[in-house]
């Protein structure tokens, strides 16, 4: 269970990786090799990766992490672009790099590499051909807002069913690199899944935390069938959380939920695969579920350093949608606006958002002020409705990514989004991730009737529950008829 790296127990454990005190000129000479380091997002303190703690926050504030290019800084301060292909050069060669037979460059997250250097040596990519993911039109939905424009950049089409994965194969990478054997992390279902699967290929171990009985059965099934040691605490995600930031101060696990900032830098990339898709011409707004928060705080970092870079020439709009029982990020906006989070005690059965003290507030907040967007909340009701609807477009998502169609309908009718705007939903994981749910609404089992109120038609009217007939084609034939009418 060691890390090649000389980490001991207690309050002053960091990531160091074991260099010889005869070594220190050859680690002068690595650590100049470095291409990133980390600004803590609290106190602006900058320090390398090697002194970053096992818990993955600053000594000082204890808030949380960013990773920082140095050389893009220059670039900003000079004319002349030394050392970095200018942007048509690097927009023509992700593409190229589609074409190529070599697995980091079919990675929809690697092919980015350029601009999430965080590797010493491309070998440690471990992989399983993620990203390059589906942006749909949404046609029906678009009928239905207004907004002709209206997309789902689908991260539900990764190889193991949620945007997780683009994360996953960054910090993976990392720690695979850094020569750990265990990686471990909290989780409400999709990062177990992928923390899992990427471990198993890079044959590492995992450990793993859950709620007990609170995660879908897909997740949990994934999580044990890659392999995990797969523990069901009887406490939420939060307890997970806490249990978890103990276990890694005790062993050489390294953490890889999003407070380890390296899951961001993969994250980013579905930004970079959108303003492509939209020829880097972004749209105007893009629409993200929020759980513990680190996700729409990675998009917009990608936003912002594609324009820092020239890539693009604006930002979308970057707005966070929670469930109305799992809504801390909403409440912090309303009462303070966003200078202060008060923990709730989290309830929706959008399961993968079930969060109420999410880790990555603050950065969430600096990126929804930072693109002008908004934060709203969303019913029980509304968000089954919404799940429905994608579920009629042929593609489906699971729960917590329908709280972006759900709250775009919010934002429209508080005038916050236009109808004649680009809107671009992200939907973060798959329907199959979540089949009870899609079950239990179309069975009209799934909401109480003081959840349905005014929605009760709009939902019986996309119930499509399976129909039981003897096996006679005379039946199937008048199910038929009756349907088509
Ligand atoms: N959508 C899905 C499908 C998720 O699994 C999650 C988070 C989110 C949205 C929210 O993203 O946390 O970055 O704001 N799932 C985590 C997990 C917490 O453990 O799988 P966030």
């Amino acid at each position: 269970m060691k890390p090649k790296g000389n980490r001991s127990s207690g309050s002053e454990t960091t990531l160091r990786p074991a260099v010889a005190p005869c070594a220190g000129i050859l680690r002068r000479i690595i650590m100049m090799q470095d291409t990133h380091q980390l600004r803590c997002t609290g106190c602006a303190r900058v320090i390398a990766h090697e002194d970053l703690k096992e818990n993955f926050r600053c000594a000082d504030c204890g808030e949380l992490y960013e990773v920082e290019y140095p050389a893009w800084s220059v670039l900003a301060a000079t004319p002349v672009r030394r050392n970095f292909p200018n942007p048509s050069a690097l927009r023509w060669l992700w593409k190229e790099r589609r074409s190529s037979s070599e697995l980091k460059d079919q990675s929809g997250v690697w092919r980015f590499r350029d601009l999430l250097p965080i590797l010493r040596d491309e070998a440690s990519i471990v992989s399983l051909r993620e990203g390059n993911t589906p942006l749909y039109h949404l046609p029906r939905a678009s009928r239905e807002t207004g907004v002709t424009g209206l997309y789902g950049k689908h991260q539900g089409m990764n190889p193991t069913g949620s945007f997780k994965d683009t994360g996953m194969t960054a910090a993976l990478s990392v720690a695979h690199e850094r020569g750990f054997a265990w990686v471990a992390c909290a989780s409400t279902g999709n990062t177990s899944a992928a923390m899992a699967a990427y471990a198993a290929r890079a044959g590492m171990r995992s450990l793993v935390l859950i709620p007990q009985g609170k995660i879908a059965w897909g997740k949990l099934s994934q999580a044990i069938d890659y392999g995990a040691l797969t523990c069901q605490l009887r406490t939420d995600f939060d307890g997970c959380v806490r249990v978890l930031n103990e276990v890694v101060r005790r062993a050489p696990v390294y953490l890889l939920n999003s407070v380890n900032p390296y899951r961001l830098e993969g994250q980013k990339t579905p930004a970079l695969e959108i303003a492509e898709a939209f020829d880097w011409q972004v749209p105007d707004h893009l629409i993200v579920p929020g759980g513990n928060l680190a996700n729409s705080s990675a998009l917009g970092k990608a936003f912002l350093e594609m324009k820092h870079l020239g890539l693009t020439d604006r930002v979308p709009k970057i707005s966070v949608v929670q469930a109305e029982g799992a809504n801390p990020l909403y409440r912090s906006i309303q009462s303070s606006d966003g200078r202060e989070l008060t923990p709730v005690e989290a309830h929706t059965r959008a399961s993968a958002i079930r969060i109420g003290n999410p880790a990555s507030w603050k950065k969430a907040v600096r990126i929804v002020h930072a693109t002008g967007g908004s934060v709203e909340q969303v019913t029980e009701a509304e968000i089954a409705l919404a799940k429905a609807e994608i579920g009629a477009e042929g593609i489906g998502c699971e729960p917590a990514s329908a709280v972006t169609l759900a709250g775009l309908k919010k934002f429209i009718a508080a005038g916050k989004i236009d109808p004649t705007e680009t809107v671009v939903l992200l939907l973060t994981g798959h329907t199959l991730k979540d089949s009870e749910y899609t079950i239990h609404y179309h069975r009209g089992e799934l909401l109480h009737d003081d959840e349905l109120t005014v929605l009760r038609a709009a939902i019986d009217a996309t119930r499509r529950n399976p129909v039981e007939l003897d096996a006679d084609p005379d039946q199937v034939l008048r199910a038929l008829e009756q349907a088509a009418q």
